[in-house]
């Protein structure tokens, strides 16, 4: 369904019709040279199956994004280094969704406060969140990139949201259960509404495609139901969005058990040298059978093997598996194979960060520019917002603030 009266993107249409380009730092990885990661359809989403150990990158044509998807948002928490769970789950698929439609994306502090942080430390994270996705290939020319409180309407907005979901519904969500078990002597109110946060980052610009990670899904449901509840209670403003899934919807860590994640100290960051991937993946999970390198294994049940279906060719990836099950290989030659694919994909981000940050002054131009682009816009559907609710305090009281009867 596509929003009514909806402000266009600044600039984006020139963006767009600039054409492609920008991904080059991502061209010589195999996820795009397989072509674009695939997007799921909409439909194909929920209670989607997960990405198992030895599931390969479907092939093939290159998937067409959902033809009715019109404006992608998606945002990150600036609480850790990214890595490649990050960049094979979300930010890949950002990469290659800018080619075709307009997108913001936002480094999202207000959430990411709900955990325990450091403010001194704050300002640091969101410019390393920036440079990390310039580097790997978020292009400013053709996608909004900004901080969330820069556009305080997002608060405004989930307020609203607040009033209107039933507190049962955010007692359900997955991960509000996982973080009040993970910080017992923090659980803030802001834990459990943060999804209604994400739903108002989304619907503030009425943007209908959200690039995410499988965890995500159940907030995105949730996205959709906040605003189906505000268009039925009020009158249509929003577009329900849809998640739009990478084929590495879930990506295991060294650990091989559970999703990769900076908590988990599991990950390979999307800044590290070859050093350090390999001195991480050397010592990193394989296949339970293989206790010695003459038992043979099973690839599927292998993570490493997941990670050749990221990373390497086909060639590379039978010659895994043949070597795997027949003890051909150890699992030492199949690991130096998947560190040098992660490294060649690694590289030209290495190298594109390190240029960024010979120009300090550039981060901060272009959230600043992304920010100054996306006021107008939330501030138009506050506007709409508040007229659908009666709420018309701003406009009727405006003037006589400061008259001082
Ligand atoms: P986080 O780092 O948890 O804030 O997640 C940022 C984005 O990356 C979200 O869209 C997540 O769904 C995605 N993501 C994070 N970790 C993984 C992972 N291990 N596998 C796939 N996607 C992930
Ligand atoms: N909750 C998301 C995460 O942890 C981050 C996020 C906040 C987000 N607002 C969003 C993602 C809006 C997509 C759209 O990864």
């Amino acid at each position: 369904m596509l929003a009514r009266g909806r402000a266009p993107l600044p600039g984006a249409g020139a963006r767009l019709a600039r054409g492609p380009r920008g991904a080059d730092i991502l061209q010589r990885s195999s996820l795009l040279r397989k072509g674009p990661p695939a997007v799921t359809t909409p439909e194909e989403t929920p209670g989607a199956t997960p990405s198992r150990p030895g599931r390969p990158v479907p092939e093939g044509p290159p998937p067409a994004a959902p033809a009715a998807i019109t404006r992608i948002f998606s945002g990150m928490q600036p609480s850790g280094e990214l890595h490649i769970g990050n960049w094979l789950g979300a930010l890949a698929n950002w990469v290659a969704l800018q080619d075709r439609h307009p997108c913001i994306f936002s480094i999202v502090d207000l959430h990411a406060i709900t955990q325990d942080y450091d403010p001194a430390e704050m300002p640091a994270r969101i410019r390393d969140m920036a440079l990390g996705w310039l580097a790997a290939g978020i292009d400013p020319e053709r996608s909004i990139v900004f901080v969330q409180s820069a556009v305080p309407e997002h608060a405004e907005l989930a307020w609203i949201f607040n009033t209107l979901v039933p507190l049962g519904l955010l007692e359900r969500m997955t991960q509000f259960k996982d973080k009040a078990k993970n910080q017992p002597e923090n659980v803030n109110a802001g834990l459990l509404t943060y999804p209604l946060l994400q739903a108002a980052d989304i619907a503030i610009y009425k943007a209908d495609g959200v690039p995410v990670g499988e965890d995500q899904v159940q907030h995105l449901e949730m996205a959709r139901d906040a605003v189906r509840k505000f268009n039925n209670r009020y009158g249509e403003v929003f577009p329900e969005p849809q998640p739009i899934l990478s084929p590495a919807r879930k990506v295991l860590g060294l650990d091989g058990e559970r999703k990769m994640s900076k908590s988990l100290d599991n990950q390979i960051g999307l800044n590290d040298s070859p050093e350090v991937v390999w001195a991480r993946l050397a010592p990193a999970k394989t296949d339970v059978r293989r206790k010695k390198r003459t038992d043979p294994g099973v690839p599927e049940d292998c993570n490493i093997f997941a990670w050749h279906g990221f990373f390497s060719s086909p060639e590379e990836r039978a010659w895994a598996a043949e070597g795997c099950r027949t003890a051909g290989i150890g699992c030492r030659d199949c690991k130096q194979v998947v560190a040098k694919n992660i490294d060649a994909a690694l590289a030209p981000m290495r190298e594109r960060r390190a240029e960024l940050e010979r120009h300090p002054g550039r981060v901060d131009e272009i959230l600043a520019a992304g920010a100054a682009a996306l006021r107008p816009i939330a501030q138009a559907t506050m506007e709409e917002v508040r007229e659908k609710m009666g709420l018309d305090a701003r406009v009727r009281y405006a003037s006589t603030a400061g008259s001082g009867r």
